[in-house]
């Protein structure tokens, strides 16, 4: 291809999970190492900034190293480095960013910062050596990119050309899933638990709102839904919320699929474009992927969601970005810092 920067080293500290990759030119994860900080967390039901930064500066240099061992590379094969600087935990961001500027002046690479959404929305074209998205697929495409942190829909047109066109007028996705499983006592992160939960429930036995399903526009509630969940949650003795944990769990999880898969229909129609994508976090949740792609089907559309492995946090993604970006010539300043949310000129 000709493209100067062959291979990148991304680091990917946003949130909660510690993760370096190593990808190519051409998109392809030669390694991608992710170190998850659910168990230091759980005590407190949510993530904990403090907790979360430390392990991450304990975690990143050797978790780096590991990645490079795995890949078989070494230093001298790595033409450029990436790190996610936004939007996220300020602390987290801070290690990532620090840990990349300090790598480029010690080895003389050129980097890039890269924000974490735009990872996301490029996921599903990363490749491995058992996935890549469905032969042909491209931009421009819809995408709908859910997770503990954002519910966004966008219409991808290119690297850098990202048209938001709903988002969440209150919480995410991800966060209803995780507050609903925490008052049931699940755990955290509660998506997964619902989801394994829900499988053996009736969907239709609780009647949950389904917010702005019905208004004319691309954006998501999900409060009233919350509230709803914590009420039908009250409503119940112990006994009967623990005998009717599956079908409550189905019947919440219905509710953010219905919305979530109404909108993303009606966009997809609307904008014409016979691509849509899922990718996120709660993409990793089976009901969604499987009624997306009932509809996909239907309507004759084809859907790409990357797999679970890129779907939660990754540093895969941010690399793909990266990597594009640098061969543009794309640089970043040294004087670049973390923020906490997306850049002005981040999306349209
Ligand atoms: O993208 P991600 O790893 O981190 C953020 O950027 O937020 O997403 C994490 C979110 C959590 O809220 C978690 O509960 C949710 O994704 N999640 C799921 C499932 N797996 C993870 N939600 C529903 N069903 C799942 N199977
Ligand atoms: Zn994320």
């Amino acid at each position: 291809m000709g493209n100067s920067i062959r291979r990148v080293l991304a680091v990917e500290t946003s949130c909660d999970d510690t993760s370096v990759a190593l990808i190519t030119d051409q998109g392809f994860v030669e390694a991608c190492c992710s170190a998850n900080q659910d168990l230091a967390h759980q005590p407190f039901g949510g993530i904990v900034p403090e907790i979360a930064s430390r392990n991450h500066s304990e975690t990143i240099l050797p978790l780096i190293e590991t990645t490079l061992k795995k890949s078989g590379k070494g230093w001298s094969e790595v033409d450029g480095l990436a790190v996610t600087s936004r939007p996220g935990l300020m602390g987290s961001l801070m290690v990532g960013v620090v840990t990349v500027k300090t790598l480029a002046l010690a080895k003389k690479l050129p980097w890039i910062a890269v924000n974490h959404i735009e990872g996301h929305l490029l996921a599903p074209l990363l490749k491995d050596a058992e996935y890549s998205a469905p032969p042909g697929f491209d931009f421009p495409y819809l995408a709908l990119a859910i997770s503990g942190g954002h519910s966004h829909l966008f219409k991808v047109e290119g690297v850098g050309r990202y048209k938001l066109i709903g988002r969440t007028v209150d919480d995410a996705a991800g966060e209803a899933f995780d507050k609903f499983a925490a008052r049931l006592g699940l755990g955290f992160p509660g998506g997964v638990q619902v989801d394994k939960l829900a499988q053996t429930g009736d969907p239709k036995r609780f009647a949950f709102p389904r917010g702005m399903i019905h208004e004319a526009n691309y954006d998501f509630s999900f409060s009233g839904l919350k509230t709803a969940g914590a009420r039908a949650l009250e409503g119940l003795s112990h006994d009967e919320r623990r005998a009717a944990v599956h079908d409550l769990c189905a019947s919440f999880q219905e509710a953010i699929v219905d919305v979530l898969l109404a909108k993303m229909e009606r966009a997809a129609e609307a904008s014409d474009l016979g691509r849509v994508v899922l990718t996120g976090g709660v993409s990793a949740n089976s009901r969604l992927r499987e009624r997306a792609s009932d509809m996909a089907r239907r309507r004759g559309w084809q859907l790409a969601v990357p797999p679970l492995r890129y779907c939660t946090d990754n540093a895969a993604m941010i690399g793909l970005a990266g990597v594009i970006r640098l061969n543009r010539g794309e640089r970043s300043e040294l004087s670049l810092g973390p923020r906490a949310d997306s850049a002005p000129d981040d999306f349209q």
